[in-house]
């Protein structure tokens, strides 16, 4: 029988090709995304931060918070900062139904399977920001010639190395007392994740005017 974290993986493993796929995903990284069009994206990853890092301060009692909750990880201090650098002085509101989609799905999720309904949230984000995430950091700092401006997001000093640190994350999630049907849920509420982010993509996508742009 698989671990947990192991059926989190393969469990997504399709939606995270169709992220990485994805047209605002693609678009970014080969530099085709100006200064506000990232900024809707950093306002949208803000509301989003907010709602997983509210969500976890308010239920540390649920053992599937606690396995995954680091308060080293939070990005909300570092979106702030990216933000001064990309849009200074300029709004910090957002209207978006993805958004709004999002944080509700994050705010039911502590209701998922004992409360480990949150940490498929949590893992999306937090481990894909310490996979993936570092290499497209570096790829946006070479595209945007950013010379480490703009970049907080992706720059986690409390965590210099990632393999570890992820290694122990996994341990955690595979030690919580989940019967066959919350093992499900979670895996289930991490393909929800994925595709709430998804559609974070689609709406950036659209509003961006990035389909056809090429
Ligand atoms: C161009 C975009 C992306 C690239 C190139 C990318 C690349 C990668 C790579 C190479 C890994 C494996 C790293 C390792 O084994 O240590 C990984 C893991 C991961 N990525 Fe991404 N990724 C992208 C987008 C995303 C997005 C949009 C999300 C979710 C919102 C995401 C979530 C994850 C998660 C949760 C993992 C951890 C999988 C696990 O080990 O259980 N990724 N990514």
């Amino acid at each position: 029988m698989s671990t947990l974290s192991a059926r989190m993986r393969e469990g997504s493993m399709a939606e995270h090709r169709a992220a990485e796929a994805s047209v605002f995903v693609t678009r970014l990284l080969e530099g085709g995304v100006d200064a506000a069009g990232y900024t809707a994206y950093l306002l949208r990853l803000q509301r989003v931060y907010a709602a997983l890092e509210r969500t976890a301060r308010a239920h540390l009692h649920h053992p599937g918070v606690v396995a995954v909750h680091d308060p080293d990880l939070e990005r909300s201090a570092a979106l702030e900062a990216d933000l001064e650098h990309w849009a200074a002085g300029g709004p910090r509101e957002v209207d978006s139904p993805a958004v709004a989609a999002y944080e509700r799905r994050i705010e039911a999720s502590t209701g998922v399977a004992g409360g480990a309904g949150f940490a498929a949230h949590h893992y999306t984000r937090y481990l894909g920001d310490l996979s993936g995430g570092q290499a497209i950091g570096r790829t946006l700092d070479r595209t945007f010639d950013l010379g480490g401006r703009g970049t907080d997001f992706y720059r986690f000093d409390a965590v210099p190395r990632p393999k570890p640190y992820k290694d122990a994350y996994r341990l955690r999630l595979d030690g919580l007392d989940l019967d066959e049907a919350q093992q499900e849920a979670v895996v289930a509420e991490v393909q929800a994740a994925f595709a709430l982010n998804q559609a974070l993509f689609v709406e950036l996508a659209a509003e961006l005017d990035l389909l056809g742009a090429r």
